[in-house]
């Protein structure tokens, strides 16, 4: 196991998470994206700045998916998955609820994932097959078995005329009458993480991407939960929706799902 590549993971996700308290504290320029509600600051592109340039300084073989850039193909068989900042929304508030989430896929397999919440002082990590942590305490997903107990996360995509926006609009009042509530955050990366580490439940998203996700995966699966499409199917970064849950609660809410035909969206 590439011990060293996990040490320069999180040392990347904890400088970048340094780098973004310093831009909360000094303040930052917000441009749109895809829309007036897809934010990225000049602290999303200063962390991606500062990940990619140490990647591509010691790994020039290495690929490279991160949000704000261009891919970068190269012919190792390693990729690194970075969001730079998940919940750009949340920093350009000041809202605690964003990460840095990077993971690092081994010939198509995600061997490691690490997610720093900076400003909670949270680092969660996980590398395949040693289990998942917060800092130095290993993490497992919850034990709750009944809907009415639980607590779940989902989001909601930017495109607001979408199908998918409809429906998941649904799902949240179906979710949130079968269960003990239904938090949104702002940041997939999280919601997986508190997934991973029993805060949450189980967790639901459509339209995501891969920088979105690839770390929490691992982190969620290697805590001992289970994460697929949301139609049951194994999970495909292409279909873009994610259901995770401890693995005691997922064929519960695949019925809620598919009761509400969100399962095709
Ligand atoms: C977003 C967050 C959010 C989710 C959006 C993502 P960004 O990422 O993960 O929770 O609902 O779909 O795009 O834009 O803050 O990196
Ligand atoms: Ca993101
Ligand atoms: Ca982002």
């Amino acid at each position: 196991m590439p011990i060293h590549l996990l040490q320069i993971a999180k040392k990347l996700a904890h400088d970048a998470g340094k780098l973004a308290l310093k831009y909360q504290e000094k303040g930052f320029s917000i441009s749109t994206k895809s829309s007036p509600i897809d934010l990225v600051t000049e602290a999303d592109k200063a962390c991606e700045e500062l990940i990619l340039k140490t990647i591509r300084a010691h790994f020039p073989d290495h690929s490279i998916l991160s949000e704000e850039s261009p891919a970068i193909e190269q012919s190792g068989d390693y990729k690194w998955i970075v969001d730079p900042i998940d919940g750009t929304g949340n920093f350009a508030h000041g809202l605690p609820f964003y990460a840095i989430s990077i993971a690092i896929v081994h010939k198509g397999k995600p061997i490691i994932g690490v997610v720093e919440i900076p400003a909670l002082k949270e680092t969660f990590w996980a590398q395949e097959g040693r289990g998942a942590y917060l800092g130095n305490k290993q993490i497992h997903v919850s034990k709750r078995d009944k809907l009415q107990q639980s607590m779940f996360a989902t989001g909601f995509p930017y495109a607001r005329e979408s199908d998918r926006y409809r429906k998941n609009i649904e799902l949240f009042d179906a979710f949130y009458k079968a269960s003990n509530g239904v938090r949104r955050f702002g940041s997939a990366a999280i919601d997986l993480c508190f997934t991973a580490a029993g805060r949450f439940d189980g967790f639901w998203e459509y339209a995501l991407k891969p920088w979105d996700i690839a770390a929490g995966k691992i982190i969620m699966e290697e805590a001992g939960g289970m994460v697929t499409n949301m139609d049951g199917s194994l999970f495909n970064h292409k279909l873009e929706n994610i259901l995770a849950s401890n693995g005691l609660l997922h064929s519960e809410m695949l019925r809620v799902i598919k009761e509400h035909g969100a399962d095709k969206v």
